[in-house]
């Protein structure tokens, strides 16, 4: 099989590989479709300065279950599937010792190749209305959004939320609150963008770059009270602008390091607005299925920017880069 690997410089490299085997309680994956997140980007840069020589990249797939180990008997051949981002993180609370077995990371293979093993348990059955590449745009946008919106923020009907610009994360944020009845403002650096937004069901529209005081217009907007949720993207340039923006009472769900790591923001306010801080790192298998179920309930379907062929790997990571996308970009592996 042909597998991508990062080179001592960081530079993706096509390779062959040995077809793997599926151990007891594991699949054997074809895989159909990789979707790219930013964390690829931030993997990449990592790898350009040597430190991941020999690291295949990439965590997010969906294809067929191609066999089947020992002791197996939730999957079969033939079966669509989705492939959750971490390897152990299963159900219940999150315990640190699951970092290490997110894929594609500092500690362990991604899915940039014809064919990945899994656990089991860790696969869930691809959404029936979705193709393998909207299926693929699950497992780590997909599932951070539903774990910080709606199983820790308790997102519903009637509420604000606000997103921070037209990505990944932010999309699946914005269509799941939409499709809830939440009222959502949408932020921006393009207006074509925002108009896109509208389309998914924005009712508010905010271009950051020539509005930068944003959280004064979320505020205007909702008559003084802010937004009871905020989907918080940008790290340290947005973190206090966020917090300014959020409801007494609110939730605002800490994700994103787009302009950095390590915000810090007066927090003084989150105790006289009754306010919680959810922190996120993506989600487990069980949020990835409840996920999946909201999606078919709904028939949304995740926003995909481009497609990239299996040897425009170069390509496509340039593209997200250059972060005119809107939504996902993903490759095809093969069909
Ligand atoms: N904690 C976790 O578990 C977790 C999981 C997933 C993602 N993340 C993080 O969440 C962030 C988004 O990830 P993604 O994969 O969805 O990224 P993405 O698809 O690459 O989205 C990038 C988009 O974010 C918007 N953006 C950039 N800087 C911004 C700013 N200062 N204010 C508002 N919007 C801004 C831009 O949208 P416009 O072009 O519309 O301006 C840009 O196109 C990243 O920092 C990522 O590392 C964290």
């Amino acid at each position: 099989m042909k597998v991508y690997r990062f080179d001592a410089q960081g530079q993706l490299r096509m390779e062959d590989a040995a077809i793997p085997q599926p151990g007891p309680g594991e699949v054997r994956v074809k895989v159909e479709t990789v979707s790219l997140n930013y964390r690829d980007l931030l993997m990449q840069d990592a790898a350009h300065t040597g430190q991941l020589p020999g690291r295949m990249p990439v965590s997010d797939a969906a294809g067929s279950v191609d066999a089947v180990g020992d002791e197996v008997d939730n999957r079969r051949i033939g079966q669509k599937v989705v492939v959750a981002f971490f390897r152990d993180w299963i159900d219940g609370r999150f315990r640190p010792d699951y970092m290490t077995s997110a894929w594609g990371g500092q500690s362990r293979d991604g899915v940039l190749s014809e064919y990945i093993i899994a656990p089991a348990n860790a696969v869930a059955a691809m959404p029936g209305h979705l193709n393998s590449v909207e299926a693929a745009a699950l497992p780590c946008a997909g599932v951070t959004a539903w774990h910080g919106l709606i199983a820790r923020g308790k997102l519903q009907a009637g509420d604000t939320l606000l997103v921070h610009g037209t990505g990944g994360v932010a999309l699946f944020g914005l269509q799941i609150g939409a499709a809830l009845g939440a009222r959502v403002i949408a932020l921006s650096s393009s207006d074509a963008k925002l108009e896109r937004a509208k389309a998914l069901g924005a009712s508010d529209l905010i271009n950051y770059r020539t509005v930068p005081d944003w959280d004064k217009v979320v505020l205007d907007l909702t008559g003084g009270e802010g937004a009871s949720h905020v989907l918080e993207l940008g790290g340290p340039d947005t973190y206090q602008r966020s917090l300014n923006a959020l409801a007494a009472g609110g939730t605002l769900v800490q994700i994103g390091v787009l302009s950095g790591f390590g915000p810090q923001p007066n927090l003084g306010r989150l105790q006289t607005l009754n306010a919680d801080i959810a922190g996120i790192t993506v989600g487990s298998a069980r949020h990835l299925a409840e996920l999946s179920g909201f999606l078919t309930e709904h028939a949304l379907h995740p926003v995909i920017d481009k497609v990239f062929g299996f040897d425009e790997a170069a390509a496509a990571y340039d593209h997200l880069r250059a972060a005119g996308h809107f939504g996902k970009v993903a490759l095809r592996i093969c069909s």
